[in-house]
């Protein structure tokens, strides 16, 4: 099947943090439209089970061929883990997921062997970075630990008050104990939390945000495949969720960086 390079790239998360990865792809890929999914009904995916994490990519999924994308970036990590391996055979068009983008990365970047791996309960349990880790390099020693209450502290606008400080102090003081040089970002929130994360670590630990390596990712997969769009739309970006419009415009700017800047549509994703 040949691709249509104008078509516009679908990104997917279950809520409102995958627009850190869409700021992401915006930055390196700023001629391309996007299609944004938030599945803000069903938030959060990191504490489901692989099964309804999969049912539910397989219906954005559904809905995103429907608008007919080019490619797909699965921005969460939650359902890049358990959703990735199960849909990617089903489609004719590329799809991205951030794990093994981040993994990579980390991968070239440690120096001691020694790679932290930090996300939701589904992402850190389902052991992935460390497969994709010691594939890689069978050396590397990883370290996970589950920051469950990360999501809601950045959702209500804690990323670097007392109460960040103090929550990532206790997440990660076993990791940081365990000398890891790096660490992967696994979730689409923890940019936010980015500096309050980088100073409890200290200077010599690297941190590695996955949306912005699987952005990276996929500029390099339409350089060598051709797949740049040859016409800028003025209707570049637009919004899709499942659950409210209003919240999920008010809280995106934080995530996205600036405002919103597109439609932001309600659909009933069970339809799919
Ligand atoms: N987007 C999710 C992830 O990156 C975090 C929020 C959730 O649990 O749904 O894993």
């Amino acid at each position: 099947m040949k691709i249509d390079r104008d078509a516009p790239i679908g990104v997917f998360d279950s809520g409102v943090g995958g627009l850190t990865v869409a700021r992401e792809i915006m930055r390196n890929l700023p001629s391309e439209k996007i299609v944004y999914f938030g599945d803000t009904a069903r938030v959060p995916y990191g504490s489901k089970s692989k099964d309804t994490v999969i049912r539910y990519s397989r219906q954005i999924i559904h809905f995103l061929e429907e608008q007919q994308v080019k490619a797909i970036v699965i921005a969460c990590n939650t359902a890049s883990a358990f959703a990735l391996d199960a849909v990617k055979d089903e489609l004719n068009i590329p799809v991205l997921g951030v794990i093994e983008a981040g993994a990579k990365v980390a991968a070239k970047e440690t120096r001691n062997k020694r790679v932290g791996v930090i996300g939701t309960l589904g992402t850190v349990g389902s052991g992935i970075h460390e497969a994709y880790l010691k594939q890689l390099d069978p050396e590397i020693t990883v370290i996970g630990k589950a920051c469950p209450l990360f999501v809601p502290l950045v959702e209500n606008g804690h990323f670097d008050t007392k109460v960040a400080e103090l929550v990532t102090a206790e997440y990660l003081e076993e990791v940081k104990k365990q000398n890891v040089d790096t660490l992967i970002m696994g979730c689409t929130h923890y940019p936010l939390l980015k500096k309050t994360i980088g100073a409890f670590m200290g200077e010599s630990v690297t941190l590695i945000d996955a949306g912005a390596e699987v952005a990276k990712e996929l500029k390099r997969h339409f350089d060598k495949n051709e797949l740049h769009s040859q016409v800028h739309d003025k209707k570049q970006y637009q919004y899709f969720v499942s659950d409210d419009v209003c919240s999920f415009s008010e809280l995106g700017g934080i995530f996205l960086n600036k405002k919103i800047d597109g439609q932001v549509e309600k659909i009933d994703i069970e339809k799919y």
